[in-house]
Formats: C-alpha cells, structure tokens, sequence
C-alpha cells in the first residue's frame, strides 16, 4: 500500500516533468552556448532544418513552407497600370541556404543572410490602369519567377523567466529581400486575346523594377511573419537550456 503511493507519487513526478521538458527532437540540432563557433552551429542547425520545413512537422506545429500560402493581398503601381494579387503560393522558400551567420549571444542579436535561387509564384491577380491610353481592367491568374533573390534577417532575442525555467524568445524580426531578375505573366486579359495580352504583360514586365520596389515590403513583411512565426513556434516548446546547453 505505501509502496503504491509512493509509485503513484514518483509516476506523477516524472510525467509532469515530460511535459514541461519536451525531449529534443530529430530537427532540432542544438548548439552550445559558448561555442566559439556558434555562427556556423547555427548555419548548420537552419540548414539542419530545412527537409522539416519541407514536409512540416505537425507534432511541434511546423507547418510546410512548400509552397508558402501569402493570402494578403498586395498591390503596386508602375508605368500607369495598379496591380494586386491575393492568395498567392510561393514555391522555392525552402531551397535557401544561408550564406552569412553572425550570432551575439551576449546582446541575443542575430544576422543572417540567405540566398534563394529561385521562387515561384502563382495567385490571382486585379488590374486596372491604361497601357498606350487603353484602359485595362481585368483579374485571372498571376503566375511569375524570381531568381538570384537575397534575403537578409535580422532579429533580436530575449530570455523570459516562467516557472523558474527559462525560456528564449524571439523579440524583433526583420527581413529584407532583394530580387535578382524576375518575370510576371498575367493569364486572360480581355478573355485571353493574345495581342492585349502581351502588351500588358509586356508593359509590366519592362516596369518590374517599379512594381517589385511597390510589392518588396509587403512581400517581406509577409515571408517575415510566417519565418518569426515558425522560429517563435520551435524555440517556445524547448527551455533556453535545452536551446543553448551551457556544456
Ligand atoms: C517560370 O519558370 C517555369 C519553369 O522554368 C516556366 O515553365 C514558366 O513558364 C515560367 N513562368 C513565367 C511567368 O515566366
């Protein structure tokens, strides 16, 4: 009989501390927290990361970046013609690599860069302007190819004390991206005729620049929430400790 509370108190004692110490995962590569090489530990744990990414990992609510659902809409103006776009897929996220890691564990500020080789689009867009003083208006399907684009993060942490277990946290997050070359197509104006059609799309397209500087902030602003979400999501289930390991 005493023995059995005492089997059921030590039951108790240690289901209770599974759930608040999650173990590490197969994702999670983890790096120590005075590494002198802690810039390429964290390179190799974001590397590390990237078939999770992939195919998601609903235990630990990763969903899948491929593709990345951008449901905002978002509109730019150049050369006369306002083009919007919703519900846009963007394919090719998970192909980053990182190119620079620069981590200060003391100030908990981290810089990195990362290159995306290629991205794809498709969404729905809305049109309205004039294009040699025909107006045009018309929405359909938007489809469009970024390649060389570099990105570059930024984001700042912080320790937050619960329980007297301490947990790190993901404080600002910033990211900003710059598209090497890309190219839009816009599928049926005005019912699919082809003349109009490529007129418009070629009116955009030698405009890209234009319209690309309008799209970039919300674009980032979009990729850069559902990255800080992601991060904010893995880091918040593990402790600081289980994070960063003193030894
Ligand atoms: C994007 O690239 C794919 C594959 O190379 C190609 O099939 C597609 O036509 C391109 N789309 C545009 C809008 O150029």
């Amino acid at each position: 009989m005493r023995n059995m509370k005492y089997l059921t108190i030590f039951l108790l004692v240690t289901s209770a501390v599974a759930v608040i110490a999650k173990d590490l995962p197969e994702f999670l590569h983890v790096c120590k927290r005075n590494d002198p090489n802690i810039n390429e530990c964290i390179k190799a744990s974001v590397e590390h990361l990237r078939p999770y990414l992939v195919k998601g990992v609903p235990e630990y609510q990763i969903p899948s970046i491929e593709p990345l659902l951008l449901r905002e809409l978002v509109a730019a103006e150049g050369g006369g013609l306002k083009l919007s776009a919703k519900d846009v897929n963007a394919y090719g996220a998970s192909d980053f690599s990182v190119t620079k890691m620069n981590a200060d564990m003391g100030t908990f500020t981290y810089l990195l860069d990362v290159f995306l080789p290629h991205l794809s689009i498709d969404g729905q867009y809305e049109i309205d302007g004039k294009v040699l003083l025909l107006p045009i208006t018309g929405s359909g399907r938007l489809t469009g190819n970024f390649t060389d684009c570099l990105g570059a993060v930024k984001f700042t942490a912080e320790t937050e004390t619960m329980n007297g277990v301490e947990y790190f946290r993901v404080r600002e997050f910033n990211l900003k991206i710059t598209v090497g070359k890309g190219v839009l197509r816009l599928d049926n104006l005005f019912g699919g005729d082809k003349v109009i059609g490529d007129v418009v799309n070629n009116a955009i397209n030698n405009n890209f620049d234009a319209f690309i500087k309008e799209l970039m902030p919300i674009v980032e602003r979009a990729l850069g929430t559902a990255f800080r979400d992601i991060g904010q999501n893995i880091v918040n289930q593990f402790t600081y400790d289980q994070l960063f390991p003193l030894d």
